[in-house]
């Protein structure tokens, strides 16, 4: 498995469970525990990719300005989830707001496989390719681990 592999498992994830949020009842267990997830899935995601894919990219002229935007995203994705924990979940905004949440979250991952990995494939060896996957799978793990 190479990097943009590893990364699109989490991306999966992140869309299967948006889906799941966006169509989860006002009342019940259901969205609290789907937006739980995406929440963790979002931080543990994010740390990682970080760690493991945008600091190397920083190294590169040629990905600097996708990694700085990318990482502006994550911080823009933590402030909605933020914003949203805030509020009551069966609240009459609640909705918008994890639309709003969703739509971001949409936008961000296409973004980064339809642009960003490909900009990153050009100037990352493929011995690196593998060894930021494993890199990555460990501190995703490690990460999502550290949850209670
Ligand atoms: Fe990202
Ligand atoms: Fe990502």
């Amino acid at each position: 498995m190479n990097i943009f592999e590893a990364l699109r498992v989490s991306h999966e994830t992140q869309r299967a469970l948006s889906a799941r949020l966006l169509a989860s009842p006002p009342q019940g267990p259901e969205r609290h525990k789907v937006f739980l997830e995406l929440k963790r899935e979002l931080l543990a995601h994010e740390t990682a990719e970080e760690r493991c894919f945008y600091v190397p990219l920083f190294e590169h002229d040629a990905t600097v300005n996708a990694s700085r935007h990318a990482v502006g995203e994550h911080h823009e994705i933590d402030e909605m989830v933020e914003d949203l924990e805030k509020q009551e979940l069966n609240a009459a905004g609640w909705m918008a707001g994890a639309q709003k949440l969703c739509d971001k979250i949409h936008h961000h991952l296409k973004e980064e496989e339809t642009k960003f990995f490909q900009e990153a494939g050009k100037v990352l060896t493929e011995t690196q390719k593998m060894a930021l996957a494993r890199d990555y799978e460990a501190e995703f793990l490690s990460m999502r681990m550290k949850e209670h």
